[in-house]
C-alpha cells in the first residue's frame, strides 16, 4: 500500500503582477466568448440532442457563455446500461490502477489545468478568484490525494488470520451503479461525488446542476485525459426528476451519492423506499444537504476575533456555502464592540465582477435564489423585531447582486433565524449574558439542521459547556474559528439531523459506503 503521501495543494495568492493572476485572467476573457457546447457524456460518445439550454453568468446574466443538451429518458437508460458494461473491467482493474488515473487527473488540475477550472468556477459560479483556487483547484486535488490514501488505508484493514487459516476482506465495489447528484456551489464537492465512488472500483451516472454544468465539463474532460474509461462515469444534464426517476426505476441502483436541498434529498429517499423490492440489492444512500450554521459567543470571547468569524462565515463565498454562518448569538456585553467591527468590515467589503480581483463579494447564482434573499430582506424592513444594521441593498440589472446583510433582532425565533436562505445574510440575537445556559438550548433547539456550528470563548469551562450542550447541533463544531471551511485530511466534513446522513466527505467513512465487502475464510 505504498501511495505518494497526500498533501494538501498550497493555495497560490494570484498577487497583482504574478504570473497565475496572467494566466487565469487570460483563460477567462478567452472562456467568456467561446460559446461553448455541451454535450452529454455517456459511453465513449458525446452526444448533443439538440434540445438545449443556456449557461449564463451569474454576474452579468444577459451574457450566453454557452450552451448544454437536455437528456431525454432513452439517453438516462442508454447511460445506465454503458455503466453496467463498463463495470466489470473497472471494478476487476487493479487498485492501484485507479489510483493512479485519480493522482494523475489531481497532478492535471494543479498544473496546466488549473487556470481552466478557475476560470470557468469564477464565471459560471461568479466566484473571486481566491474562493475559486479555493475549491476548483486546492480542495479538489486535495480530495483526489487524499481519498486514494484513505482507500489504501481501508484495503489494509484485514482480519487475523493464523498459520492454516487466512482470512481476507476484500472491499468490491457495490453491485449495479452508483448515481452521483452534485450541486452548483462547489466544484470540489461536484467532482468528489463521482470519483470517490468511481475510485473505489464503482460505475456511475452523475447529473450536476444546471448551474454547475461548465465545470462539470472541464472536470469529465480531465477525468478522461487522465484514463478514466468511457463509461465508468457518464454526465447526464436535464430535468432532474425525469432523471432520478429514470435513474431510481433500475433495478441495478445501487446507491446515491448527494448534495443539495434537504427536500429533494427526502424525495430521493422516499422513492428508494417505494422501490425497495425491485432492487438486486439495498442501495446506499449517502447524502449532504441543509445548514443554518450557528456562532455562539460566550462573554469571555475576544470581540474582534467574534466579529471576524461572523464576517468571514457568514459572507465568504457570498454565503453560498451549506457550511455558512447564518445565525448568531452574541452577549450584551460584547455586542458594542462586536457591532461596530462588524459595520467596519462589511463596509469595507467591495461588490462586482469576479474579473476584478480587488472584489470580495460577487453575484449569487440564480434569479430564484436573489427573489428569496430580497423577499426576506424586505420582510425584515418591515418587522419590528427586526432591524437591518448593514447592507439590506440588491439589485439585479446586470448581475445578481445582494449586499451583505446583517439582521439584528429580539426573536430568537425569528424567520432568519430558522429559515436556510444559502445567501449574504446573518441575522443576530443579542443575549443577556446571564443567560448563557438558555442561549445555548436555543441555539440546539432552534433548527431542523445540524451542519457546522462555532464557540468563541476564552474560558475553557464554557468551551466544555458548549461542546457538551451543542453535540447533536453540529457534524462540524469549530472552537474560536468561523464554522466554515474545512480542509480534505483535517476536518472531515458532514452533518446529521435534517443536514444528511454524516458520512464525512473527505475521509474513509465516506469511501467505505462505495465498498460491499466479502469475507473469505481459506483454510490450509
Ligand atoms: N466543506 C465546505 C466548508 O467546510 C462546505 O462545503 O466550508
Amino acid at each position: 500500500f505504498n501511495v505518494p503521501k497526500a498533501v494538501n495543494e498550497p493555495v497560490k495568492s494570484y498577487a497583482p503582477n504574478s504570473p497565475e493572476k496572467a494566466s487565469v485572467l487570460s483563460t477567462y476573457k478567452e472562456m467568456w466568448n467561446s460559446k461553448i457546447d455541451l454535450p452529454l457524456y455517456i459511453g465513449s460518445e458525446e452526444i448533443r440532442t439538440g434540445n438545449t439550454r443556456n449557461m449564463t453568468a451569474p454576474h452579468d446574466h444577459k451574457h450566453v457563455v454557452g450552451t448544454y443538451h437536455l437528456a431525454e429518458k432513452k439517453h438516462i437508460e442508454n447511460a445506465i446500461a454503458n455503466a453496467l458494461e463498463s463495470r466489470e473491467a473497472w471494478a476487476n482493474m487493479a487498485w492501484e490502477q485507479r489510483a493512479a488515473i485519480f493522482l494523475k487527473a489531481a497532478e492535471l488540475i494543479a498544473g496546466p489545468y488549473r487556470a481552466k477550472i478557475n476560470a470557468a468556477t469564477m464565471i459560471a459560479q461568479s466566484k473571486n478568484i481566491h474562493q475559486a483556487e479555493i475549491d476548483a483547484a486546492c480542495e479538489l486535488i486535495d480530495f483526489l490525494r487524499f481519498n486514494v490514501e484513505f482507500m489504501t488505508q481501508i484495503y489494509a484493514d484485514q482480519p487475523k488470520s493464523s498459520s492454516d487459516m487466512w482470512n481476507r476482506l476484500e472491499y468490491r465495489p457495490l453491485e449495479g451503479f452508483v448515481y452521483a447528484v452534485t450541486p452548483f456551489n462547489f466544484t470540489a464537492i461536484a467532482a468528489n461525488l463521482p470519483a470517490s465512488a468511481a475510485m473505489m472500483g464503482n460505475v456511475v451516472i452523475w447529473k450536476p446542476s444546471d448551474s454547475q454544468v461548465f465545470s462539470a465539463k472541464i472536470i469529465i474532460d480531465i477525468f478522461k485525459e487522465a484514463g478514466v474509461p468511457d463509461g465508468v462515469i457518464n454526465v447526464v444534464f436535464g430535468d432532474a426528476l425525469m432523471i432520478t426517476d429514470t435513474v431510481l426505476a433500475s433495478r441495478d441502483f445501487a446507491g446515491i451519492h448527494f448534495t443539495g436541498s434537504t427536500h429533494v434529498f427526502k424525495d430521493i429517499w422516499a422513492k428508494i423506499g417505494t422501490n425497495i423490492h425491485h432492487y438486486k440489492t439495498y442501495p446506499r444512500i449517502v447524502g449532504e444537504t441543509g445548514g443554518k450554521d450557528f456562532i455562539i459567543a460566550h462573554p469571555s470571547a475576544n470581540p474582534k476575533q467574534v466579529a471576524t468569524g461572523i464576517v468571514r462565515g457568514a459572507f465568504e463565498f457570498q454565503g453560498q456555502k451549506c457550511s455558512a454562518a447564518s445565525r448568531a448569538y452574541i452577549p450584551q456585553s460584547l455586542w458594542p464592540a462586536v457591532k461596530e467591527q462588524l459595520i467596519t468590515d462589511v463596509k469595507s467589503m467591495k461588490m462586482g465582477s469576479p474579473e476584478d480581483f480587488g472584489n470580495f463579494i460577487t453575484a449569487v447564482i440564480h434569479e430564484g435564489s436573489f427573489d428569496k434573499l430580497a423577499s426576506f430582506i424586505d420582510q425584515a424592513k418591515k418587522d419590528t423585531d427586526a432591524e437591518i444594521i448593514v447592507g439590506g441593498n440588491y439589485d439585479k440589472s446586470v448581475g445578481y447582486f445582494v449586499e451583505p446583510t446583517i439582521i439584528v433582532t429580539t426573536n430568537p425565533k425569528y424567520t432568519t433565524m430558522e429559515t436556510e436562505l444559502f445567501g449574504p445574510v446573518m441575522t443576530i440575537f443579542v443575549y443577556e449574558d446571564a443567560h448563557w445556559a438558555e442561549t445555548l438550548k436555543l441555539v440546539d433547539t432552534t433548527s431542523e439542521y445540524a451542519l457546522t456550528g462555532a464557540v468563541f470563548s476564552q474560558d475553557r469551562y464554557a468551551i466544555e459547556e458548549a461542546t457538551t450542550a451543542l453535540q447533536n447541533a453540529a457534524g462540524n463544531f469549530y472552537i474560536n474559528d468561523k464554522p466554515t471551511g474545512a480542509i480534505v485530511g483535517m476536518q472531515p466534513f458532514g452533518g446529521a439531523r435534517a443536514s444528511g446522513t454524516n458520512d464525512k466527505a473527505g475521509s474513509a467513512l465516506n469511501l467505505l459506503r462505495w465498498a460491499s465487502p466479502r469475507t473469505i475464510k481459506e483454510t490450509f
